[in-house]
């Protein structure tokens, strides 16, 4: 299929500033662009005449949206035009100014660095799934570590073919930088790197330090002649509970690290704002040298993505999050909400201390943020056994993975935090006899 003179354009863009990112596009990102000209463009070209026949809604006879009444009195605090028609495929344009912003706000070093306006997504599972449509080809490996959320899989090798290149997370207490640095090393010049932090299952994230030692060792692989994309996951962003750890988001240092290196923020209000059903993320662009229409060539990649695929996100999502973020309570709201889930994990810290007899069934993997923490279950304890045990005979929910447990303290009450880890040395007890 000859290639449409419309990504050509955004191709030619993208080589003139850095030919670097075109390597990294997969064969569907370099063929994807955001149709300015059919009936997109023709409808822009309409706004504001007299009659108007283009858009693909209806309207009432006074102009505003069409609607039925035992809907719309549901939302009564938002303007009809904010909930019923369309949003842009990019994203409502004053909810991407508006995260941009906040990201310079929850990322000091981000100040004065030169991004991309976040594209809207379908939250980050979705904002996951375009970084696979546009950056991955059948084949291409994938390096993350050998702790990640499940539904990569779904998302990476079902929908891209990816093949996943794992290093072992934990390295004793700490990261495995070096498992990382290895990983760098092998196969071919295109790097696809995934880090979640906090991560999920762990719940770590990793210290100043080794975040500083991080970069260097991405740092030094850009600088080798590799071609990386790094995709951060930061879908737990800002939920640290212990000091010393890194607050801002990788992307903050890799945005403007090295010509040789695409860094990509996936993030959105879903986990940071406690709105999992709304529905809204974001994914950012970063790269040294980047100039202003290199960051709306590759917009418009991703909004072209977005427009195949889900062809934009919910309006009334988008308006109630801005909305929140520009309510003069947010921050404090959030602080509280913080406060109970950091209390949650200083429980669960406490309850390990005061335990050491626990340590027959199992030990904690290091945690210090986000929503879970992982035990490791004593040699000949089988965590299925242990999770089936739980639920029969302690009413007691667990995600049992292979070796391990993942415990979701974000979604247990302080008060029961004790009885989860008793429950859960119990049932081990009983299987180990
Ligand atoms: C690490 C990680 N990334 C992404 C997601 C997806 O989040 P969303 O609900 O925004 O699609 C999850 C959800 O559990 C997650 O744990």
């Amino acid at each position: 299929m000859a290639p449409n003179p419309q990504a050509e354009e955004l191709n030619g863009i993208i080589t003139a500033v850095n030919p670097v990112i075109l390597s990294l596009l997969s064969a569907k990102g370099k063929a994807i662009f955001f149709p300015q000209k059919g009936i997109l463009g023709q409808t822009a070209d309409a706004k504001g005449k007299a009659i108007n026949a283009t858009i693909g809604i209806a309207l009432e006879e006074d102009g505003s949206p069409m609607r039925l009444a035992s809907i719309a009195c549901e939302i009564p605090a938002i303007d009809p035009k904010d909930a019923f028609p369309y949003a842009p495929s990019f994203g409502k344009p004053e909810l991407r100014k508006r995260w941009k912003e906040m990201l310079a706000e929850k990322n000091p070093s981000l100040k004065g660095k030169c991004y991309s306006l976040p594209v809207v997504t379908h939250a980050l599972t979705h904002a996951l799934s375009m970084c696979g449509y546009l950056f991955i080809n059948e084949g291409d490996e994938l390096i993350t570590p050998d702790l990640y959320w499940g539904n990569y899989n779904l998302c990476f090798k079902n929908a891209y073919g990816a093949s996943f290149s794992m290093f072992p997370l934990f390295a004793g207490e700490g990261f495995n930088t070096s498992g990382l640095a290895e990983a760098l090393k092998k196969g071919g010049s295109k790097k696809i790197v995934l880090l979640n932090f906090p991560n999920n299952p762990a719940g770590y994230t990793p210290t100043v330090k080794e975040y500083e030692r991080i970069i260097a060792i991405l740092l030094a692989s850009a600088e080798s002649g590799k071609h990386l994309v790094v995709l951060c996951d930061d879908a737990y962003f800002g939920l640290i509970y212990r000091r010393g750890i890194a607050e801002e988001s990788l992307f903050a240092q890799l945005c403007d690290l090295h010509e040789n290196l695409l860094a990509v923020k996936i993030d959105g209000a879903t986990k940071e704002d406690y709105v999992w059903g709304l529905r809204v993320g974001f994914i950012t662009y970063g790269i040294k040298g980047a100039t202003p229409r290199l960051f709306e060539a590759l917009e418009a990649k991703t909004a072209g993505a977005v427009r195949g695929s889900i062809s934009n996100v919910s309006h009334l999502s988008q308006s109630l999050v801005l909305k929140a973020f520009t309510h003069p309570s947010y921050a404090k709201q959030k602080q509280e909400k913080y406060a109970i889930l950091k209390k949650r994990c200083d429980a669960v810290i406490s309850v390990l201390e005061h335990h050491p007899e626990y340590g027959e069934c199992f030990t904690a993997l290091p945690f210090n943020s986000g929503y879970f923490m992982c035990v490791a279950l004593a040699e000949g304890i089988d965590s299925e056994r242990v999770r089936q045990m739980l639920l029969k005979d302690y009413s007691t929910g667990v995600i049992a993975l292979p070796g391990m447990l993942r415990l979701a303290f974000s979604a247990c009450r302080t008060s029961d935090i004790p009885d989860l880890f008793e429950n859960i040395y119990q049932a081990c007890k009983s299987l180990k006899a």
